[in-house]
């Protein structure tokens, strides 16, 4: 029995990263024993700060191939290209009304786009957070599962939900729960920030067992062990991180070797990249499987658009009539 609908959305970033598997793909896999869930590839929110658009519908199949082979299951789950919804930005121009403007400038994510993009302070980036309420609120989600960085954006949504519908005397929308996934940050091979492709310091899911043991000789282990005889410190190491992930069984023999300089960087890394690349066989395989056919992906995609779009129209026939559209 599924107690309830879940809603995720990901910006349209290609090919995923371990980053993005551990925080957010295995979740989402998971939650679909438990809820009805939507996963989102919101294409219209990666357009508040791209400044070329070539890649974007590459990127939307190249993610959706990743979630598609990590075991998200079209056959339960509606996997969809938001833009493909176009009642969202319908409801998205109604709850701006609800919205106000101090409320998004304020916002720190918004800062933090300002901040990294001060050339391009569009409009629909301030408007980030209604799009995105829009986007949960439309298929009227109960719980929304996000990393810690998007609560102000829950919040904000809670918010809004709650201004519309006692404004409208209704209860066309409902108020959305967080569900904080809750996973230790992925560093990337730096050691230091967060794993993501545009710091270009991550290892994609995706990539050949060469590229991902060259990926992992470049990481980046406990910086204080200078020599192959000095004692590691595995609590500091983002190796040994992976390999607590990756190398359940042989994680423990790693720490005491580690800090006993029993076992050096190199060797440790070679082990690791073996173990990813065993882990991640299956899912590769799948991939490459799913990729022959290269219609199949949009086909499943086109097919969630369509799901989706009935869900939409029940939600938006009701918020209309809260306002008064005919
Ligand atoms: N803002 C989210 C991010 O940057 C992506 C997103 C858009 C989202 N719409 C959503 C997440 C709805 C959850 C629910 O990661």
């Amino acid at each position: 029995m599924k107690t309830g609908r879940v809603f995720s959305g990901a910006r349209p970033t290609g090919r995923q990263h371990l980053g993005n598997y551990l925080g957010a793909i295995k979740n989402y896999v998971a939650l679909q024993d438990d809820y009805d869930c939507l996963y989102c590839i919101v294409d219209l929110h990666a357009l508040t700060t791209l400044d070329e658009f070539e890649d974007l519908r590459q990127n939307c199949a190249e993610m959706a191939l990743d979630w598609l082979a990590a075991g998200i299951e079209p056959a339960e789950t509606i996997i969809f290209v938001q833009s493909q919804v176009p009642q969202v930005t319908e409801l998205h121009t109604i709850l701006s009304m609800f919205t106000p403007l101090g409320k998004l400038t304020d916002l720190p994510t918004f800062k933090e786009k300002v901040a990294q993009h001060p050339h391009n302070v569009n409009y629909g980036l301030v408007g980030y957070p209604v799009l995105m309420t829009a986007d949960i609120t439309l298929y009227r989600a109960g719980i929304v599962p996000v990393g810690v960085d998007q609560a102000s954006h829950l919040e904000f949504a809670r918010e809004i939900v709650r201004t519309f519908n006692y404004r409208t005397r209704s209860q066309a929308l409902i108020e959305p729960q967080m569900k904080n996934t809750e996973f230790p940050k992925v560093l990337g091979t730096d050691g230091v920030q967060k794993m993501s492709k545009s710091l270009n310091n991550d290892i994609e899911l995706a990539a050949t067992p060469e590229v991902t043991l060259q990926r992992v000789m470049s990481m980046v282990t406990d910086p204080q062990r200078a020599r192959r005889t000095d004692p590691g410190r595995p609590e500091v190491c983002n190796v040994f991180t992976l390999h607590q992930t990756f190398s359940p069984a042989e994680a423990p023999s790693i720490e005491r070797e580690c800090r006993a300089a029993g076992i050096g960087c190199v060797d440790c890394k070679k082990i690791l990249s073996q173990n990813i690349n065993a882990g991640l066989a299956p899912f590769r395989a799948r991939r490459a499987e799913l990729a022959q056919n290269s219609r199949l992906v949009w086909d499943i995609l086109d097919e969630g658009a369509r799901r989706a779009r009935v869900l939409a129209d029940a939600t938006l026939q009701d918020v209309k009539a809260a306002v008064g559209l005919p």
